[in-house]
């Protein structure tokens, strides 16, 4: 049998792997709800226009209800030999409403609808990711505002460079968290023009009504070029970088999460929800929920590039390459957004050793830098050369195996004659920590307006969680 759908031109079936090739009703069922209320929007236009008589209207848009109403349900049949789920739609409404279901198609065309579909479907998902992130960002801030004071060694080259507070660490994860968000409502406002009506390709000459159909569907205006509209996949790529850059940000926090559970650091205990035990070494507790936050943004990051490499070498228009924009994209977001629910998970439940952190602050003379500040605030020493003190000082105590406020105050002058006792009020962590005064520095007291600030900004927004 030919196509049902253009089954004039053809006189027989596809080949079986033709079908198989070329059928992605097994993925694009996901556009079932975005396919029906663009039909939706699209018949009411067109019988509001003159184009298609109000009675077939009415009842197709009611049909589609019905069809709605079985995918819901799950009584629907999806079939391959339809090839997606424009088609599929299609079909059963003519099976529900008879042969006027066909009016529906008039000034439009697959091109534009799946573009369409697929901007809905983008949208909404955004939507939700954002919420998602504003989660996260919550559990964030409340953990840190709790931990402003708790002090844990600052890292450069994983080697320790400074304390700072875990409360501050946390916050850090927050303003990238902000910038994702940011970057996923610059997507959402770019994509937000309606493609219906460009139809296959150069537009209709039906006297359709675009910005009907676009204000119905919440989009701000219609698309300005037909070519254009079926063409780009410029805003699943950006929605895509936005995820790729929001799962590279987790994934390094996982990887953080990750160490601090060894034995090695014992910087955080996970919850047993988070975690799993060996089937053959008993005292093992593994941190698989960050371990996979961390492997998973493998596959967004692919996504991007996947579909960055469909696209690249297409000429205008529509070409079915684009059919590949799909299954990736569905994955990476469903990915991302499993890595933020996960994420969130981890930092309500983590229990971090305050102990273990303090005193890993202290170690690695991460005072260091507060001894050459103290030579330069009270000796009036230029900074190079107070460092070079200190490293003298620091190699003083390193050759002894103890720590800088060890170090006897004789042999200190010894390195430089003006140390006084004074120097040991800024060799403690807490000391050091509460100096870092300036904007965006570590200070708790910074860190306590910060959280604050984040928590009311977030409760601004008035979400329902
Ligand atoms: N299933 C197609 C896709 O996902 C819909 C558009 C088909 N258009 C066409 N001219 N064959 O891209």
């Amino acid at each position: 049998m030919s196509n049902k759908m253009w089954g004039g031109r053809f006189s027989s079936a596809p080949d079986a792997i033709m079908e198989e090739i070329n059928a992605s009703i097994g993925f694009d069922y996901r556009f079932a709800a975005q396919d029906i209320r663009g039909s939706q929007a699209h018949v009411a236009m067109l019988a509001e226009a003159g184009i298609i008589p109000a009675d077939d209207a009415a009842s197709i848009s009611k049909g589609l209800e019905q069809v709605r109403a079985e995918i819901e349900a799950g009584t629907f049949t999806f079939s391959r030999a339809l090839e997606d789920i424009h088609m599929n739609v299609e079909s059963r409404l003519s099976d529900v409403v008879g042969p006027h279901a066909g009016r529906l198609h008039t000034a439009r065309s697959r091109n534009d609808q799946v573009a369409l579909d697929f901007r809905l479907w983008i949208r909404d998902t955004i939507d939700e990711i954002d919420q998602q992130i504003f989660d996260l960002q919550k559990a964030l801030s409340e953990k840190a505002l709790a931990h402003a004071a708790s002090i844990m060694p600052g890292f450069t080259h994983l080697q320790s460079a400074q304390p700072v507070t875990f409360g501050h660490h946390l916050l850090a994860y927050v303003e990238m968290l902000a910038r994702d968000r940011g970057r996923f409502t610059d997507a959402r406002k770019r994509l937000n023009e309606c493609p219906l009506g460009a139809a296959a390709l150069a537009g209709t000459s039906f006297p359709i009504d675009r910005d009907k159909t676009a204000a119905t569907l919440g989009f701000d205006r219609p698309t300005a070029n037909s070519l254009d509209s079926v063409s780009d996949r410029d805003f699943v790529l950006e929605t895509l970088s936005a995820a790729a850059i929001t799962s590279v940000h987790l994934s390094r926090f996982a990887e953080e999460i990750v160490l601090w559970a060894t034995p090695q650091f014992g910087f955080a205990r996970l919850s047993d929800s988070f975690t799993t035990g060996s089937s053959i070494m008993p005292q093992k507790r593994n941190p698989d929920a960050a371990e996979l936050v961390r492997g998973k943004s493998g596959r967004v990051i692919g996504a991007l590039t996947g579909l960055l490499i469909v696209m690249k070498g297409l000429p205008l228009a529509y070409s079915k390459d684009m059919q590949e924009d799909k299954e990736g994209t569905f994955d990476a977001l469903q990915s991302l957004s499993l890595c933020l629910a996960a994420t969130t998970g981890m930092v309500i439940d983590m229990q971090p050793d305050l102990k273990r952190m303090k005193s890993a602050a202290g170690s690695g003379y991460s005072t260091a830098t507060d001894l050459a500040d103290w030579l330069v605030k009270n000796l009036k020493l230029p900074f190079r050369r107070a460092h070079h003190v200190t490293g003298e000082l620091v190699r003083m105590a390193s050759d002894r195996r103890i720590g800088l406020e060890k170090l006897p105050l004789a042999d200190m002058q010894h390195v430089e004659a003006g140390i006084t006792a004074d120097v040991f009020s800024v060799l403690g962590v807490d000391k050091s920590v509460r100096s870092r005064t300036s904007y965006g520095g570590t200070a708790p007291a910074n860190v306590r307006v910060q959280a604050r600030r984040w928590l009311s900004r977030l409760a601004k927004e008035k979400r329902t969680v």
